[in-house]
C-alpha cells in the first residue's frame, strides 16, 4: 500500500527525473553486450528502481524481456499505461524481495543509494548471483564527500573502497564519477558526488 510520503517522492521525482534523457550508460552497456560478449541477445534485463521507465523502454525497444521493479506503485502505474507490451513485467517491491532470475543486463540508475543499508549486501549478493557469464550490470552509486556522515536519512554512500570491493567480482569496463544536486526525500536540494559503473559477469 502506497502511502503519501511514497507518493510525494514519487512525483518529486517524476519532476526532476522525467524528461532526463536515457542513461548513457544503459547505451553504453547495450553495446558492450553486442560487441564483446558471445551472450544470446536480446536477453533478459531487470531494471531495479525503474521509476517512470526512462531506461524500461529503451530496453523494450531493443526487445530485452524486462522486470521492472519499483517499491512505488505510484511510478509502476504510470510506467504500465506508458508501456504495453508483452516483454514488460513489473513489480512493486523493495529491492530486496525481487523476483531474481538470471539476467543479461542488470539496470540501477540512481537506485542503489536508496537500498536500506540492512538489505545492501543481500541486494548485491543477488545480484551478483542474477548476472549470467559475461551479463552486465549499470549502477550508480552514491559516494561519501570528505567530512559527510553516513547517517543520511534514506539515503546510502560508500567510500570508493568499499564500491572498489563490491566491484572486485566483476571486470569494471567503464567507471565515471560525477556531481550534481539532487532532490532528496525531504525535498531538499543537496549536492552529491556520484559514480557510473559498467561492470561485467566473469566468464567462468
Ligand atoms: C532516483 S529514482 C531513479 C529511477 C530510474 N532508475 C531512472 O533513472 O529514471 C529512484 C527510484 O528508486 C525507487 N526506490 C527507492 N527505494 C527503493 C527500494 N528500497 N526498493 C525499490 N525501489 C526503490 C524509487 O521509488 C524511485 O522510483
Amino acid at each position: 500500500m502506497q502511502n503519501n510520503n511514497e507518493k510525494d517522492w514519487g512525483e518529486l521525482y517524476c519532476t526532476a527525473i522525467s524528461h532526463q534523457q536515457l542513461s548513457p550508460a544503459l547505451l553504453r552497456a547495450i553495446q558492450l553486450l553486442y560487441e564483446e560478449t558471445t551472450v544470446s541477445l536480446p536477453g533478459h534485463a531487470i531494471d531495479l528502481g525503474c521509476g517512470l521507465g526512462r531506461d524500461t523502454k529503451r530496453l523494450l525497444a531493443e526487445e530485452f524481456t524486462v522486470l521492472a521493479v519499483d517499491a512505488n506503485e505510484y511510478v509502476i502505474d504510470k510506467l504500465q499505461a506508458s508501456a504495453d507490451s508483452k516483454l514488460l513485467r513489473t513489480q512493486v517491491a523493495s529491492f530486496e524481495n525481487t523476483d531474481w532470475s538470471p539476467t543479461t543486463l542488470i539496470n540501477a540508475a540512481l537506485a542503489l543509494p536508496y537500498c536500506p543499508r540492512e538489505h545492501f549486501a543481500f541486494v548485491w549478493s543477488q545480484i551478483l548471483a542474477s548476472l549470467i557469464p559475461q551479463g552486465v550490470l549499470v549502477a550508480d552509486f552514491f559516494l561519501l564527500l570528505p567530512g559527510q556522515s553516513r547517517d543520511e536519512p534514506m539515503v546510502q554512500s560508500f567510500s570508493k573502497e568499499e564500491v572498489t570491493n563490491f566491484l572486485a567480482a566483476l571486470d569494471v569496463a567503464f567507471y565515471q564519477e560525477w556531481q550534481s544536486t539532487f532532490v532528496n526525500a525531504a525535498g531538499n536540494h543537496v549536492q552529491r558526488l556520484a559514480c557510473t559503473v559498467i561492470a561485467q559477469r566473469k566468464r567462468y
